[in-house]
């Protein structure tokens, strides 16, 4: 439908804590739908539902495979709404994110390596996976965006924070 404006750090809709969707209607369709545009035009791999402005708990995310990043496993096309995370042991993993609402940079980022995600797809049908590795990382990155946080928040040591092209071949890039 649109391609959006991704709103970038620093603007204060990033920073607030987004309202669960109460009605799976057309409303929320034509939401998924920029939000769809949004993320391929700009070749990301999830995007939340604040980053276009709107305070609702949606996010969506995809990895297809990527000669980018050959260790990368494939993540499914999926939309979560009101998504719930519970950490299944306490491992933790840290890889280089980058975020749309971030351009040009990259931060090594400390996740949980496992989780169990609930929510529920574009037309309220509960969804409920156990996934790890990127996939794991993908979905707290998105729900972090729900709860106003950004990555470079959760950026232990701000050595490992900077421009993409300058940490050329310090890094591992993940897709953003
Ligand atoms: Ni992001």
């Amino acid at each position: 439908m649109a391609i959006r404006l991704v709103l970038k750090m620093g603007d204060p809709l990033l920073r607030q804590v987004a309202v669960p969707v109460a009605r799976f209607d057309s409303e929320l369709e034509a939401l998924i739908s920029d939000m769809d545009d949004t993320m391929r035009a700009l070749a990301g791999a999830g995007l939340a539902a604040p980053q276009i402005g709107v305070g609702l708990r949606v996010v969506i995310f995809e990895l297809q495979t990527n000669p980018r990043y050959p260790d990368v496993a494939p993540v499914p096309y999926t939309v979560l709404v009101n998504p719930v995370l519970t950490p299944l042991d306490d491992a933790e993993e840290e890889g280089w994110e980058g975020c749309l609402s971030v351009p040009g940079m990259r931060g090594l980022v400390p996740r949980l390596r496992r989780l169990r995600y609930q929510g529920f797809d574009r037309h309220g049908v509960p969804i409920d996976r156990t996934v790890e590795g990127f996939h794991a990382r993908v979905v707290q990155h998105e729900v972090d965006h729900l709860n106003g946080i950004l990555f470079p928040q959760r950026v232990r040591d701000l050595r490992n924070f900077g421009f993409e092209d300058a940490l050329a071949g310090q890094m591992t890039p993940m897709p953003d």
